[in-house]
């Protein structure tokens, strides 16, 4: 098969673009309003773009809660969930009033942040605490705006639940890390395979 997105030829039911491009890390976002209201979101366009400096980056379709209280604080909190917050992170894409947590909805306990205000969701083994760089709209090829605001962050600190640390490496697959695939599928990483660098 081979189709042209803006002609939207694949000829199947759903836009498998998310399906191929698969699986996509969640970075499930906490923020806090400028009210103070704990908000939680997850965003599968997410990924660490850069190591020393550690920068991370999101995408937001419209400018979402996440992305405005990011705007108005400069603070925001990536929770990695793994396989056991399914579906607390899938619950936590609900739309609800900015005045709203989705900590509540979700039922899950905060755990306060060393260097930033917006608290982490306390079960989720990582979370990496970040600063606001910028937030760009993306233009297409042609120029034109399209909506879709990404988020730079630089991380300025990292919780790691030693729990999954041995041998001095984090152990990724006894973690079960959560991903998104395409439509509303999830993955979660169970096997790691070691294949040192070519020298
Ligand atoms: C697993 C998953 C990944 C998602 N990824 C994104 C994303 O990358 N960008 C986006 O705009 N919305 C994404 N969404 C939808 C948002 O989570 C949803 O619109 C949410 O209500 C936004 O919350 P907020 O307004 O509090 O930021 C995703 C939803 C799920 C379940």
């Amino acid at each position: 098969m081979f189709y042209e997105p803006r002609r939207r030829n694949h000829g199947l039911p759903h836009n498998p673009l998310k399906a191929i491009v698969a699986p996509r890390p969640i970075g499930w976002i906490s923020t806090l309003s400028a009210d103070g209201v704990a908000n939680l979101a997850p965003y599968s366009f997410f990924n660490l773009v850069s190591e020393t400096p550690d920068i991370v980056m999101f995408s937001s379709h419209g400018l979402k809660d996440t992305v405005r209280n990011v705007m108005a604080t400069g603070e925001f909190v990536c929770n990695l969930p793994t396989l056991e917050l399914m579906e607390a992170v899938n619950l936590s894409s609900k739309p609800i009033p900015p005045g709203e947590s989705e900590f509540d909805l979700a039922e899950l306990e905060r755990a306060p942040s060393r260097l930033v205000k917006p608290p982490r969701v306390a079960a989720a083994p990582c979370a990496l605490e970040c600063v606001w760089i910028e937030t760009t709209e993306l233009r297409d090829r042609h120029g034109a705006t399209t909506g879709r605001h990404i988020t730079y962050g630089e991380v300025i600190g990292v919780h790691v639940d030693e729990a999954y640390v041995e041998d001095g490496r984090l152990r990724t697959d006894r973690m079960r890390s959560l991903a998104r695939c395409g439509y509303f599928d999830y993955a979660w990483v169970e096997t790691l395979r070691s294949v040192p660098r070519p020298t």
